[in-house]
């Protein structure tokens, strides 16, 4: 045997001697790193809890008032109520008092009361108002009337509502220099002025006298077949 074969044979001996003491190591490092991985493992748990305290602590501390928070609360509350207060007098100055409201509001009226022929006064705005309830004969000659020859040109038509030829609703001051014109009176069977003559017919047109334009028709509107709404 050559000394190359010797020396040969000599490491494979070496390495089946010793081949088996090497074998344990790796389980000895694999002990080692699942310890240190337990270890890691606690530490990472114990502060995980710590941090899981710490957060229900600051958590618990945001989510209960304080005296302070309580103090800021009640001051800003206070401090609404007390500018509402201030300036409630004014808004509530700046707003139409309840005579202005009634004054200027709508008026229903129900029909239903008043008689064919009837006539009847009531006030919008402070301005009287006449609800005349024609008759047949009334409508007819309000109707016929040659519009051409008429001092303020309107037809019948133009001064009711369609379908409701019966009712007829005016301002009831005379357009001369603003009496109260008496019903039923006057050639025309519509109204006649006491001041100074002025007759007006069953459309409240102006026929004769001094008044220069036919009686107004307010703004008004059917509620219902029995019922308007002035205004
Ligand atoms: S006020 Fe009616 S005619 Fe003069």
């Amino acid at each position: 045997m050559t000394v190359d074969a010797r020396a040969q044979l000599c490491l494979v001996s070496f390495n089946e001697a010793w081949g088996s003491a090497w074998q344990p190591a790796p389980p000895a490092r694999f002990r080692i790193a699942e310890a240190k991985s337990s270890f890691w493992g606690l530490a990472e748990g114990a502060l995980g809890a710590r941090m899981t305290r710490v957060a229900t602590t600051h958590a618990s501390a945001s989510a209960e008032p304080t005296r302070r928070d309580f103090l800021f609360i009640a001051t800003g509350a206070a401090g609404a109520v007390g500018l509402a207060a201030t300036i409630w007098p004014f808004v509530s100055q700046m707003a139409p008092d309840a005579a202005t409201i009634a004054a200027g509001a709508p008026v229903d009226f129900d029909l239903s009361h008043v008689a064919e022929g009837q006539i009847v006064k009531l006030f919008w705005r402070g301005k009287l108002i006449f609800v005349r309830h024609r008759t047949a004969d009334e409508i007819k000659s309000a109707q016929n009337t040659d519009v051409a020859s008429l001092r303020d040109p309107e037809a019948d038509a133009a001064r009711v509502k369609p379908g409701k030829d019966q009712w007829l609703v005016v301002y009831g001051n005379c357009t001369h220099l603003g009496c109260v014109p008496l019903g039923n009176e006057g050639a025309f069977h519509g109204w006649q002025c006491p001041c100074h003559g002025s007759v007006f017919d069953t459309s409240g047109r102006i026929r004769q006298g001094p008044a220069p334009i036919n009686l107004p028709v307010p703004p008004y509107a059917f509620t219902s077949d029995k019922a308007i709404r002035i205004g």
